[in-house]
């Protein structure tokens, strides 16, 4: 070999070596700063609360748990509640809703144990749950979260395993840099919530149902991919008044969208967008939500 080229050669490797210590140093910390605040134990008292078996508030429990917190579709905790179905995102990791009757992990729990779980992200023993979307819903009321446990304790029970929640080593660096959410509690400020007011048809309460979209589509609402999602993985559109978005749609469009799954333009949504949860909701609520998104500034598609 000449000696210019075994010298390249050697700058060459020098710089790889650098890359590659550099890379798993990158990862130790990354990886490190994800165990710890995963392992932290928060320390926030469990809330007072009043199970019912009212039939009115049952309703509004099966309502707050289908239609808003989307708990029983098929890539959350399944329509039986009984589990999901995995969703495998290769190095991201495998996030699988475990069985919630009272044939699964329902009777671990005492009722304030649960609304703590609904409203600050925390297990039991108080570290953060990994990847269920509390973020998106931790404004409903006191009331609302009460009805959802009421509501839960009467499903029939199920007995079924739970599937995999892993976080793989892309998803602990992306949550680490808010590009996916897999510790949850760290998003959530466990000293003041933020309520929704009382559910009117205007964009205020609105805002509120809208947090319920941006785990797909996005903060801003604009859509794109999913960071780190595989190619399988169907891309969420733009939510905004934008042309490449909402722009020119009634509400009628927008209703027929959440109750048939059919896209303005005929097409058939993917079934990954939840759809058969959101056909639950109320005209109240799909008004808010319509108000909210045709009131932001259109943003062209893909900037999340
Ligand atoms: C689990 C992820 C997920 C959540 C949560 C979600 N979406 Fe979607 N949404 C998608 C995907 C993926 C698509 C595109 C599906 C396709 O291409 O068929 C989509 C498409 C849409 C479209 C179609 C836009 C168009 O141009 O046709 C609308 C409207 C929409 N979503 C509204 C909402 C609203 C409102 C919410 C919150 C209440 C919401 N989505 C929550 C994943 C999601």
């Amino acid at each position: 070999m000449k000696p210019l080229v075994k010298k390249v050669l050697l700058g060459l490797g020098g710089v790889v070596a650098i890359v590659v210590v550099g890379g798993c140093a990158f990862y130790a910390v990354q990886a490190s700063a994800f165990e710890g605040s995963m392992d932290k134990v928060y320390d926030v008292p469990l809330p007072k609360v009043e199970r019912s078996t009212d039939p009115v508030v049952l309703a509004r429990g099966k309502h707050v748990v289908e239609a808003l917190g989307g708990c029983s579709s098929a890539d959350c905790h399944g329509k039986d509640l009984a589990g999901g179905r995995p969703l495998v995102m290769g190095p991201v990791g495998t996030f699988t809703g475990p069985n919630i009757t009272p044939g699964g992990m329902l009777t671990a729990y005492s009722d304030a144990e649960l609304v703590r779980l609904m409203r600050h992200g925390l297990k039991k023993d108080g570290r953060s749950l990994a990847f269920m979307p509390v973020q998106d819903f931790s404004w409903l009321d006191d009331g609302d979260l009460a009805a959802a446990v009421s509501y839960l304790r009467t499903v029939p029970s199920v007995s079924k395993a739970n599937g995999l929640v892993k976080a793989g080593p892309i998803g602990k660096i992306l949550d680490r840099k808010d590009k996916f959410i897999i510790d949850v509690a760290r998003r959530i400020d466990h000293q003041k919530a933020d309520l929704a007011p009382k559910p009117t048809p205007t964009p205020e309460y609105g805002k509120y149902l809208s947090r319920l979209c941006t785990g797909c589509h996005g903060e801003g609402l604009s859509g794109g991919p999913i960071p780190g999602a595989p190619k399988s993985m169907p891309i969420p559109l733009n939510l905004t008044p934008d042309a490449t978005g909402l722009a020119g749609w009634k509400y009628e469009d927008f209703d027929k969208l959440l109750t048939l799954g059919v896209r303005k333009n005929g097409a058939t949504l993917n079934p990954f967008m939840p759809v058969t949860s959101f056909a639950q909701m109320d005209e109240t609520e799909k008004r808010a939500l319509f108000a909210y998104l045709m009131a932001q500034p259109p943003r062209p598609f893909g900037g999340r």
